[in-house]
């Protein structure tokens, strides 16, 4: 069974794909360094998938302990890089965080695993790239456009890391641009841990449901939208983390066309926030209080992906729907919050 290195492993995303890398017959190891994560994610994975992966709560910005890791698993077959900063807001009052965390923690991994003559690398990007589309649906192919927050620029400048140097290196890959990934594991066996007050949509929403939170602010009903709140492409989680398994594999089976390679991994489908809300409403029968404020800044109007390419080239497609990733989100909180409804 093939080693992969998972960093960021027991983050959000990370720990859903290192569950599907389990099922699909990998090996995950996990670097994480508990900044935004917990320990128990661990007893969860290892309850799903009857496996525990090797984890090192180790910190990618020191580069010996990246080393440490290469040196302890020789036989490593591929990289998946979760681990980073991910708030937009927070990035704005800590840019220096953001970029030593984000940027030099991609320059040790990646110097590491050219020197253990490791090539295939999935990379966590972000439909942040975009800005606010010209057209919509977004294709790979329309311009970045300049960042708007450090946490964007990061993932910008990450993903011109990666180019440059697959062009020189036998680095062979693949950057997927997330658009939002929401919902939890079917079991509710682990789900999503934000620390503190929530940023994003529908963990507020959850812990509005709760009772954790008074009422959920809705960010702007004045956007020229159908309905004038906000469109974004909601991913289920599983859905996404299945595309970096099925990444993973064109790379180690060298169907990659080019050493650097950009996805876009969403539904191609828009939703609105009004209807994220009301979908919750249906599909859990529970009381949501909300209210209409300002809009949030930075915010942009509409995004939601072209997903023509990850079809075609990639063989894949998002299998699950926005109702289930409600549905399973709510499983999920009502587990960690002990509800019994
Ligand atoms: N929203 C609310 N109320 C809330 C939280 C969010 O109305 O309490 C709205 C936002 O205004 C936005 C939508 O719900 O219209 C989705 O917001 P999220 O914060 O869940 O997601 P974003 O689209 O803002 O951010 C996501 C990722 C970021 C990434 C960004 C790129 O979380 O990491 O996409 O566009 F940078």
């Amino acid at each position: 069974m093939k080693e992969i290195l998972v960093t960021g492993g027991l983050g959000y995303i990370g720990s859903h794909t290192v569950v599907a890398l389990a099922e699909a017959g990998f090996r995950p190891v996990i670097i994480d360094d508990l900044s935004n994560s917990r320990r128990e994610v661990l007893d969860g994975i290892a309850q799903i998938t009857g496996f525990r992966p090797a984890f090192y709560a180790y910190d990618l910005r020191r580069r010996h302990q990246v080393k440490e890791v290469f040196e302890a698993h020789p036989d490593l077959a591929g990289i998946i890089h979760f681990a980073a900063s991910k708030y937009v807001g927070e990035s704005v009052e800590k840019p220096l965080l953001y970029y030593e965390n984000n940027i030099c923690s991609l320059l040790n991994l990646l110097n590491e695993a050219l020197a253990a003559g490791v090539h295939p690398f999935i990379f966590s990007s972000s439909c942040t790239v975009y800005g606010e589309p010209e057209q919509l649906p977004v294709t790979e192919d329309m311009p970045v456009q300049p960042a708007t927050s450090p946490y964007g620029n990061t993932k910008q400048i990450d993903e011109e890391i990666l180019r440059d140097t697959a062009a020189v290196e036998p680095l062979r890959v693949i950057a997927l641009r997330y658009f939002n990934p929401i919902g939890a594991h079917p079991s509710a066996l682990i789900g999503e841990l934000p620390v503190g007050v929530p940023q994003n949509l529908v963990p507020f929403i959850t812990q509005t449901a709760a009772g954790l939170r008074d009422e959920l602010k809705i960010f702007g009903n004045d956007y020229p939208t159908p309905d004038g709140t906000a469109i974004r492409d909601y991913i289920h989680v599983m859905d996404l983390a299945e595309a970096h398994v099925t990444a993973l594999n064109r790379l180690l089976e060298g169907r990659n066309k080019e050493n650097f390679e950009v996805f876009n991994i969403g539904t191609g489908k828009g939703s609105s926030v009004m209807e994220v809300v009301k979908t919750f409403i249906e599909e859990t029968g529970v009381d949501l209080p909300y209210r209409i404020t300002g809009r949030r800044p930075g915010d942009v109007t509409a995004v939601w992906a072209d997903t023509t390419r990850a079809r075609k080239e990639l063989g894949w497609t998002a299998r699950r729907t926005m109702a289930q990733a409600l549905r399973d989100a709510w499983q999920w909180e009502k587990k960690v919050r002990n509800i019994e409804k």
